[in-house]
């Protein structure tokens, strides 16, 4: 009998089901002995306190398409996972111990950074683990691609697309914030493919009179608007500069909802033109996955079904140079994977006219 728990850790993301399902069908197919698969519920929740369902054919049918998670999740962040809960029990020692009471051979999770850091705590604790790279903002090490980032990419781009009329007909400045976290890949590919003006990416701080310079001229060559994607994530030259201290203090008595909104203020007052945010949030985490992320996430799950079948652990599956890759999980825990400010794509969104504010 080969027993398979499975999770889905941290902000759900589209094809999250489609790569559990690659998972389940490839070692369901091809495995000589029984399987059980386990679902843990709401992610590391689930297996520290035992919510956990055995999952059979019918959970994995017809999920292909659907967004979200038929397991659920739940953030729990790496920087408490050591830390007792509030009734003192010990979450790592939980984890094992449900681990080894199910009599589980390997634990499959499907998550981003963080979740990845307590993957590999867990793999060092010497449970056998795999992960599949699960996230909208496409920021895990090791990996040129996680699952969900194309399906946020195009719809963030639909959001510029939409704004693109409105914009026109009042001829207003619009920031559309997009999400990301600390990387500015979603904002970078949602910006150039949906032609916004100006891109702010938090790896590359942002000098407001550049912007106020595209802004004016634009407007004396008669466009009638400018459209600026931001990242969550982007900040000022000037608040880079600042010590992580100080740049804590000023976050204190920030009074703006978030960066989008600063920048909005400082281009209204300096420009006297009319600006609007737009923040599409959540959205971009929501609905069906795109069909280049069911492909994908069908791919991940049958290699690490692959991987299951042959007992190789210690990996998150993931893809470099056009190939599916076994990435050692102590390699990927702890680092983030940044846009490269020199990156030839940085160059040729340049080349093409479009202003990152430096
Ligand atoms: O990591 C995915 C992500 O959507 C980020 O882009 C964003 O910063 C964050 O999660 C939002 O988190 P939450 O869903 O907890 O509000």
């Amino acid at each position: 009998m080969l027993r398979i728990g499975i999770l889905t850790s941290g902000g759900d993301c589209q094809a999250l089901n489609a790569a559990m399902r690659g998972v389940y069908k490839c070692v369901t197919n091809n495995a000589k002995e029984p399987v059980e698969f386990y679902g843990f519920e709401d992610g590391y929740k689930g297996l520290i306190y035992g919510k956990f369902r055995l999952l059979n054919e019918d959970d994995f049918t017809n999920i292909l398409t659907i967004g979200g998670t038929i397991l659920g999740t739940s953030r729990c962040p790496f920087k408490t996972i050591q830390v007792p809960d509030e009734n003192g029990v010990d979450k790592v020692a939980a984890m094992k111990q449900n681990y080894y009471k199910l009599q589980l051979n390997c634990l499959v999770m499907l998550g981003g950074n963080g979740s990845t850091k307590t993957a590999n705590l867990l793999s060092d604790q010497g449970l056998n683990v795999i992960t599949l790279p699960k996230t909208i903002d496409n920021d895990l090490w090791g990996t040129d691609m996680t699952f969900g980032f194309q399906s946020a990419v195009d719809i963030a781009t639909r959001c510029i697309d939409e704004i693109h009329t409105t914009a026109n007909s009042h001829g207003r400045v619009f920031v559309v914030e997009i999400m990301g976290h600390k990387t500015g890949w979603l904002t970078l590919n949602a910006g150039m493919a949906g032609g916004a003006d100006i891109i702010l990416l938090p790896e590359i701080p942002y000098d407001i009179d550049k912007i106020i310079d595209v802004i004016e001229k634009r407007d004396k060559a008669g466009k009638r608007f400018t459209i600026i994607a931001v990242a969550e994530g982007a900040i000022s030259k000037e608040d880079a500069k600042l010590s992580k201290k100080d740049y804590a203090k000023k976050l204190q008595k920030y009074t703006f909802p978030s960066v989008s909104y600063e920048l909005a203020d400082q281009i209204s007052k300096k420009t006297g033109r009319e600006v609007r945010v737009t923040v599409p949030g959540h959205i971009q985490r929501g609905g069906a996955p795109v069909a280049y992320d069911r492909v994908f996430a069908t791919r991940l799950g049958a290699e690490a079904g692959a991987m299951i079948l042959k007992g190789n652990y210690g990996f998150m599956v993931g893809y470099k140079n056009r190939e599916m890759v076994r990435v050692p999980l102590k390699d990927v825990a702890g680092k983030l994977k940044t846009v490269d400010p020199d990156a030839r794509i940085i160059k040729e969104a340049k080349m093409v006219g479009i202003c990152f504010g430096d």
